[in-house]
């Protein structure tokens, strides 16, 4: 890890210090600041982490410049064509893909873990039923704590594995009651003779009076949607759990705190946004005039699904959504969908103009998911939820990984103070 380079650091007058460098097996070299005060008295400035490595990690590599995305050192093409969800949790969970007789024990143990504790089900009636299903699934999985009280020590081995099997197995469950108790339909259990993503979709859309029919097409097309979205280092609401973990909060609370991080439009929550501003720009005539907002900085509008903090090449999972389009709209006859029609146009027109162009904007995971989870039948409130349930395991080996990590420290970051020097405070009556 550490290796013989050095990084000279000189100030003032003459004064000098020098830091390890630490290499990876992939990717840019990393300073090793953590003396940096000791030696200098000065501390670091870097609002939104732009150069700074807060772990190390041997689970998701992203080289941003080329545009490509490993999982434990597979291609997420691989990975797309080769793996269902299971075997993705596996592998992140594990480090290793599964063979066949570790695959089926896998499934089997979450499939057993799917239902939820009964009484659970009474947190969804004490929400309004117009609640944003983000805020109901934040709640619920941060309530797990009070029920599985018997996986909550961090430092035991066995429940943090329970603990993931439990976040696993549960969270399909616990979405698909958002949606059901949204749109006042009863609860559906989940059945375990069906695969991971077909007992989703069957607690999302049967209803008691009708069974669901499960159209293999549109099943492949959310796996892939589950895939696609696992797990991918040290994002907003990964980094939001490290941070949750590292005072020793239990996986529930911490995941929940990771949920909430995802909600927010510039992470997760862009695959609704997207979809609201394809719907309100309309159509592809509409295209240039809102081209011309967006470049408006006074105008507060952005070309949601474009750019990414790490990717500056296309996002190769928008390749592999934008694929899936296809399949899907093609499957449900869709062909001349208006918004994948208006996305495409828009796109085009982004990546023509050089505002984009320049700051090295391309679509992200989140310009295409919107349209393919759409076409599914699944409601742009949920969009969100759905990369929750998928994240849900990249999280959780983000975790462990972190209580395994020797390096680990609670996070706390220091500051450049601005405000007011000492100074004394006044009686009240004294006070202007
Ligand atoms: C996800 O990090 C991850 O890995 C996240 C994720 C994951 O799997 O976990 O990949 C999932 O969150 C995808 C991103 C989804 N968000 C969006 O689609 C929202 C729109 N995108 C932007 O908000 C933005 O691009 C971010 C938040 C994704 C990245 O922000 P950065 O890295 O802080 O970049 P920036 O905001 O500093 O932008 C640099 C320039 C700025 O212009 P200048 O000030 O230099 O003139 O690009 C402009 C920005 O104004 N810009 C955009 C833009 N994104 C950036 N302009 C218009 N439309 C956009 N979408």
């Amino acid at each position: 890890m550490s290796s013989d380079k050095k990084a000279v650091l000189s100030w003032g007058e003459g004064k000098s210090a020098e830091f390890p460098v630490m290499s990876g097996t992939m990717g840019a070299d990393v300073v090793d600041i953590r003396s940096l005060y000791a030696k200098t008295g000065m501390f670091t400035y870097d609002p939104g982490f732009m150069s700074t490595a807060h772990c190390r990690s041997s689970i998701t590599y992203i080289d941003g410049d080329v545009g490509e995305l490993f999982y434990r050192g597979y291609p997420i093409e691989q990975i797309a064509a080769h793996c269902d969800f299971p075997e993705v949790c596996y592998l992140l969970l594990n480090g290793e893909l599964p063979n066949a007789k570790q695959r089926s024990d896998f499934v089997n143990i979450v499939t057993r873990h799917t239902m939820v504790h009964d009484q659970l089900n009474r947190f969804f009636t004490g929400f309004r039923r117009d609640a944003h299903p983000m805020a109901m699934v934040c709640g619920v999985v941060g309530a797990l704590a009070a029920f599985y009280h018997d996986s909550l020590d961090i430092h035991n081995p066995e429940h943090r594995t329970i603990s993931a099997f439990r976040l696993v197995a549960k969270i399909p469950t616990i979405v698909a009651m958002a949606y059901k108790y949204s749109i006042g339909q009863p609860f559906v259990y989940p059945r375990n003779d069906l695969s991971y993503t077909e007992n989703f979709m069957r607690m999302m859309f049967a209803v008691p009076a009708e069974e669901y029919k499960i159209n293999d097409v549109l099943v492949r097309a959310l796996d892939r949607i589950f895939i696609l979205h696992a797990d991918h280092e040290q994002n907003a609401s990964t980094a939001t759990v490290r941070s949750a973990g590292s005072s020793g909060a239990n996986p529930f609370a911490c995941i929940a705190a990771g949920i909430a991080s995802l909600w927010g439009p510039a992470h997760g929550g862009a695959n609704e946004a997207c979809l609201n501003m394809l719907e309100s720009i309309g159509d592809a005539s509409k295209v240039p005039e809102f081209i011309k907002k967006v470049k408006d900085k006074n105008s507060g509008a952005m070309l949601m699904g474009f750019g990414h903090r790490v990717y500056k090449n296309y996002d190769p999972r928008a390749k592999l959504m934008h694929e899936t389009c296809h399949e899907v709209l093609n499957e449900l006859n869709l062909k001349d969908d208006r918004l994948f029609k208006l996305a495409m146009a828009l796109e085009k027109v982004a990546l023509e103009d050089d505002y984009f162009v320049s700051r090295k904007l391309y679509p992200n995971v989140d310009f295409y998911s919107g349209i393919v989870q759409r076409a599914l039948g699944i409601p742009t409130a949920m969009f969100t939820c759905i990369f929750t349930l998928a994240r849900t395991v990249g999280w959780i080996a983000q975790w462990s990984e972190m209580i395994g990590d020797q390096d680990s420290k609670i996070a706390r970051p220091r500051q450049l103070y601005t405000g007011s020097t000492s100074r004394n405070v006044s009686p009240i009556a004294q006070r202007k």
